[in-house]
């Protein structure tokens, strides 16, 4: 019995056959079908655990926010808010996720992306901590309903990523405010009688390089220092994001988090030395780095067609899992049963959509003689998996499972066409 993707040690090779935190693999397709979503919640914890505790040993006011948005599943943020995560969101939609769950209204950062004046208000009355990334959604701020916190989004100039459609900052990106209107927007707020302040910025994502975290923290408070100081407004929070990378690939080495933690830490300190500013807490809000290598996607081979290239077609697609037909993102693939075996033959692996991108890897190294009712696992599908996946083509979505030293329970059920059609009218005209 050994593990064998990186320091993932839920995901066994027993006897040649895959076990995910207790579960054979094989057994949970017999129960719950295919394809699936499985997730290892000792994963989660373990995640967690180490990201709070690392950067805690060096920052005792820090704190972790989940980007609800790279899984939204209410029994995976449960798992979070029960280790003490506030939740990061993206819409007023997953601000109830976090509210039906008992994450109270001041753990809860609302942080959306061109939002509209009715969330904005919404979100003030409910008390939820307001992140905003364009000056010009102050105006919807008067006097009679001033939020009591007020967090911007600021671009600090520089993003980072391996894929190009991950960078979230720098020149050109849509979101933030510009470090020359940052001064406006805090004496502006403070002016609308907002008294204290919290700082933003979320920069890239899947980022590898450990002293990248230092880099924006100092490009972050050489925007943000001068303006506490000049206009003398309480900073109680500076939030990094999320951003942490993980190893997808067999040879990527696994981010040096106590380097992140380190370096972070020491510049953090270091810049509110030289502007003054007393401790604020310190929040990342990362999504990947908690749930990415906790999900597995369990797939059944379809049918093969074998030529120049041999395809391998499952009964996953990229309506299961978008990320390779969106960013050409790495998936590890390994077949559930007799893992043993030499990775020798390519394979071009596709899913059962009709396009052409719909393809998960180009000549990717398996065993040979895979065969029609083999089941092949993805690795690292928890953050923006099934969340980002769809009906496309009129496929139900994937059940979703969670495992737990042996045990398993069905998180969300598989769709059938009648969910897929439950919200549709027919206008009378067309029914006869
Ligand atoms: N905070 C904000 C405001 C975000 O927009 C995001 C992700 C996060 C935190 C969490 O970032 P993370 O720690 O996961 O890097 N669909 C892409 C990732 C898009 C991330 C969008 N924002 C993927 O599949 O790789």
């Amino acid at each position: 019995m050994t593990h064998f993707w990186h320091s993932v040690h839920q995901l066994q090779n027993v006897d040649g056959n895959l076990v995910i935190d207790g579960c054979s693999a094989s057994a949970l397709m017999e129960r719950y079908g295919s394809p699936l979503y499985v997730y290892s919640e000792n994963r989660i914890r373990e995640n967690f655990r180490r990201l709070q505790s690392t950067f805690r040993k060096y920052y005792s006011n820090y704190h972790v926010f989940f980007a609800v948005k790279a899984n939204n599943n209410p029994a995976i943020v449960k798992i979070l808010a029960e280790e003490g995560a506030g939740m990061d969101c993206s819409c007023l939609e997953e601000t109830e996720i976090a509210r039906s769950l008992g994450v109270e209204s001041g753990r809860q950062l609302f942080t959306a992306v061109f939002p509209t004046p009715a969330s904005i208000q919404e979100a003030i009355d409910r008390r939820i901590i307001l992140n905003l990334e364009n000056v010009r959604d102050l105006e919807l701020i008067n006097e009679e309903n001033t939020p009591e916190v007020l967090s911007f989004r600021v671009n600090p100039g520089m993003g980072s990523s391996g894929k190009e459609g991950l960078i979230f900052a720098g020149p050109n990106a849509k979101f933030g405010i510009q470090a020359s209107e940052v001064e406006y927007a805090y004496a502006e707020a403070k002016r609308r009688g907002v008294t204290r302040f919290g700082v933003h910025m979320m920069t890239g994502s899947n980022v590898h390089d450990p002293l990248y975290f230092a880099e924006i923290m100092e490009m972050l408070m050489d925007i943000i220092g001068p303006v506490v100081q000049k206009l003398g407004i309480t900073l109680e929070f500076i939030n990094i994001g999320g951003s942490l990378g993980v190893p997808y690939q067999p040879e990527d080495p696994e981010l040096d988090i106590d380097k992140v933690a380190r370096c972070v830490v020491d510049m953090l300190r270091a810049k509110l030395k030289e502007y003054d500013i007393p401790e604020p807490m310190l929040i990342q809000e990362p999504g990947r780095y908690l749930v990415a290598d906790a999900g597995v996607l369990l797939t059944t081979v379809s049918s093969l067609k074998e030529g120049e290239t041999t395809f391998l077609g499952v009964d996953a697609g990229m309506n299961t899992l978008l990320r390779p037909a969106l960013y050409d993102s790495y998936h590890h693939i390994v077949p559930t049963n007799g893992m043993d075996r030499k990775n020798t033959c390519p394979y071009n692996v596709v899913g059962q959509i009709c396009e052409n991108t719909d393809l998960f890897s180009k000549g990717r190294k398996l065993p040979e003689k895979l065969k029609p009712g083999d089941h092949l696992a993805f690795l690292d599908v928890g953050a923006y998996g099934y969340g980002m996946s769809s009906q496309y083509n009129t496929r139900p979505r994937a059940a979703e499972v969670l495992v737990n030293d042996g045990e398993a329970y069905l998180i969300r059920k598989r769709e059938n066409l009648e969910d897929i059609l439950n919200k549709v009218i027919i206008p009378e005209h067309l029914t006869t």
